[in-house]
C-alpha cells in the first residue's frame, strides 16, 4: 500500500464521513503542489520507475524509494509544457486503462520539448498469443512466471500483476499517431541511437514492443 492509500485510510476510519471528503481533497491538492515542485526543471523524466531508480532522471511512480517522486500517472504530469527533452518508461503503460494512458501521453507530449523523444517498453499482446498457439509455457520461466496450461498464461499475462491493458504494437502505435507523436517505431532492447536513451530497460528480454517516437520540431 502507498503511503497516501495508508493516510487515506487512515483518515477514512476517523474522519467523520462529513470531513472525509474535504480532507482527501486537500491531501490531492498537496500531492499535486509537491509533485510538481520536484518536477521542476525536469528535463528527463522516468515514469512508473518502481525501484529502477535512474541517476540524473527524475523517477515517477506512485511508490518506491524515497527519492522517487510519488505521483499518479493515470492523470496528467504536473509538469510545464515544452520542458522536457527525453521520456523512458518500462513495463508500465500496461498497469493503467488504456483511456488513463491516453491522457498520459498527450501529457507526455504537451512536456516534451520540439525534437523531445518518448521510449517506452511494454509486454507485447502478439507474443503471448504466439505462445499460447505453440503452447510455450517455459518462455518466461527466467522471471519466473511458470503458467500452468496456455489458457491460464493468456489469462495471467492480460490480468496479473495489475495489468490493465496489454498492447499491440499495431494499437500502441495508433495511440502514440492519436497524441501527436511522430517518426514513431521500434527500437532493439537496450539500443538507442540517442546516448541517453541507450542500455535503460532494466528487464530481461521477452519479446516486448519497444518504441521510440518524437514531438515534432517547429
Ligand atoms: C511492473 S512495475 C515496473 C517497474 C520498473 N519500470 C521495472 O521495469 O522494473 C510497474 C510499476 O508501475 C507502477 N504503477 C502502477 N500504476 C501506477 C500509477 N497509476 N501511477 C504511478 N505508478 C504506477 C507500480 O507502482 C510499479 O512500480
Amino acid at each position: 500500500m502507498t503511503p497516501a492509500k495508508i493516510v487515506s485510510t487512515i483518515c477514512r476510519a476517523i474522519l467523520p464521513p462529513v470531513l472525509f471528503k474535504p480532507v482527501a481533497r486537500l491531501q490531492r491538492k498537496c500531492n499535486k503542489i509537491h509533485a510538481r515542485k520536484a518536477l521542476t526543471g525536469a528535463t528527463r523524466l522516468h515514469l512508473g520507475c518502481g525501484n529502477h531508480v535512474l541517476n540524473n532522471w527524475h523517477n515517477v511512480d506512485l511508490e518506491g524509494p524515497a527519492e522517487v517522486i510519488k505521483w499518479d500517472l493515470s492523470k496528467a504530469l504536473p509538469i510545464a509544457s515544452n520542458s522536457v527533452e527525453l521520456i523512458f518508461s518500462e513495463h508500465f503503460i500496461e498497469h493503467i486503462p488504456k483511456p488513463r494512458a491516453r491522457k498520459l501521453l498527450l501529457s507526455c507530449h504537451d512536456a516534451l520539448r520540439p525534437g523531445g523523444i518518448l521510449r517506452l517498453s511494454t509486454p507485447d499482446l502478439d507474443a503471448l498469443i504466439a505462445a499460447y498457439q505453440q503452447e510455450r509455457l517455459r518462455d518466461w520461466a527466467d522471471v519466473e512466471w511458470l503458467p500452468a496450461t496456455p489458457c491460464q498464461m493468456v489469462n495471467e499475462g492480460m490480468r496479473n500483476w495489475g495489468h490493465e491493458f496489454v498492447y499491440n504494437k499495431n494499437e500502441l502505435f495508433e495511440l502514440l499517431r492519436e497524441c501527436g507523436f511522430t517518426e514513431i517505431k521500434s527500437v532493439e532492447w537496450r539500443k538507442s541511437d540517442h546516448p541517453d536513451l541507450d542500455k535503460l530497460e532494466c528487464r530481461p528480454f521477452h519479446q516486448e514492443i519497444i518504441v521510440e517516437c518524437h514531438k515534432t520540431s517547429r
